[in-house]
């Protein structure tokens, strides 16, 4: 009888959540490091279904650097990396184009549909959603690696608006057609301002943010994140991430958030409990 009561007790602490955040859109960007686990995946999956049943608008942007990086393997090349960003080819285009937009991209929309809900796979090129200009990094060419400029959520909107849960491949296209390679955080940052959204959520494959000591940072404004940056405690994939939770909060977004994506039901557990220090919440 206690255990019952103790499940009705979680479900009146999800409760305010709930009314919070019903008709809110939350963008949640998948990494590829979080993805490597089938039991986490399925939990992600049936996380992302509930959300959309009670009304909330979840969207998923996902990477897939560990995914790209073994294909890249087996065809016997190996990228490089500028500031967590991987250096990247015609040839090695093709191979992010085919692994996130051809594999990973489906094995998310069909275990979500494995947990129940209706989803639809798209890249940044569909319905023109995210153009991109090419970037260099402190002057440096680092190949067919976009930049965003512009989105165009409309076809977010309605697919959301018509029931499924959208699912993201982070790649964009510029003024001339030409697909360019788009850090995930990066894209998930610039979708969720230009979804005016609730939450952006980053699951990646660390408790959060660490210090210099491997200890969580469980908040961070701007300043204290830029001053970890020069001082060299949050390197390689980590730059572009707190870089987007700070644009995006900047881009009207309320919360931004660093989270475990190796923690079973990481996602419930940070919207609905009332538990502080799930990950890393930046602050503005
Ligand atoms: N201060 C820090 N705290 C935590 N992790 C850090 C820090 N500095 C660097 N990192 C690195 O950043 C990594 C997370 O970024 P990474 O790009 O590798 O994964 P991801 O973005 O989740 O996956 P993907 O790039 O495939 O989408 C961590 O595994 C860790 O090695
Ligand atoms: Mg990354």
């Amino acid at each position: 009888m206690q255990n019952l009561v103790e499940k009705a007790e979680v479900l009146v602490e999800a409760l305010p959540y709930m009314r919070r955040f019903l008709g809110k859109t939350i963008v949640i960007k998948y990494g590829g490091h979080a993805m490597t686990d089938d039991s986490v995946r399925a939990s992600f999956a049936v996380d992302i279904v509930l959300l959309k049943h009670i009304g909330l608008r979840p969207v998923v942007v996902h990477g897939g650097g560990p995914q790209i990086g073994a294909t890249l393997k087996r065809l016997g090349k190996e990228s490089t990396f500028v500031e967590g960003l991987r250096v990247t080819d015609d040839e090695t285009m093709d191979v992010v184009e085919m692994v996130l937009g051809g594999k990973v991209n489906r094995e998310i929309v069909e275990s979500i549909q494995r947990a129940g809900g209706r989803s639809v796979g798209l890249t940044g090129s569909d319905g023109a959603l995210l153009r991109v200009r090419k970037k260099t990094v402190n002057g440096q060419d680092i190949g067919r690696v976009g930049e965003v400029t512009d989105v165009d959520p409309s076809v977010i909107t309605s697919v959301s608006e018509s029931g499924f849960i959208p699912v993201v491949a982070p790649i964009g296209v510029d003024g001339s057609g030409t697909t360019y390679n788009v850090n995930a955080d990066e894209a998930a940052g610039e979708l969720a301002a230009a979804l005016d959204s609730e939450k952006l959520m980053l699951l990646t494959d660390v408790q959060g943010v660490l210090d210099s000591n491997g200890q969580l940072l469980s908040q961070l404004t701007v300043e204290e994140t830029l001053k970890h940056i020069t001082e060299g405690t949050i390197t390689e994939g980590m730059i572009p991430k707190v870089g987007c939770c700070m644009n995006a909060l900047k881009g009207g977004v309320s919360s931004a958030h660093i989270v475990d994506g190796r923690v079973l039901h990481a996602v419930l557990l940070e919207i609905f409990t009332d538990d502080a220090g799930v990950g890393t919440v930046f602050v503005p």
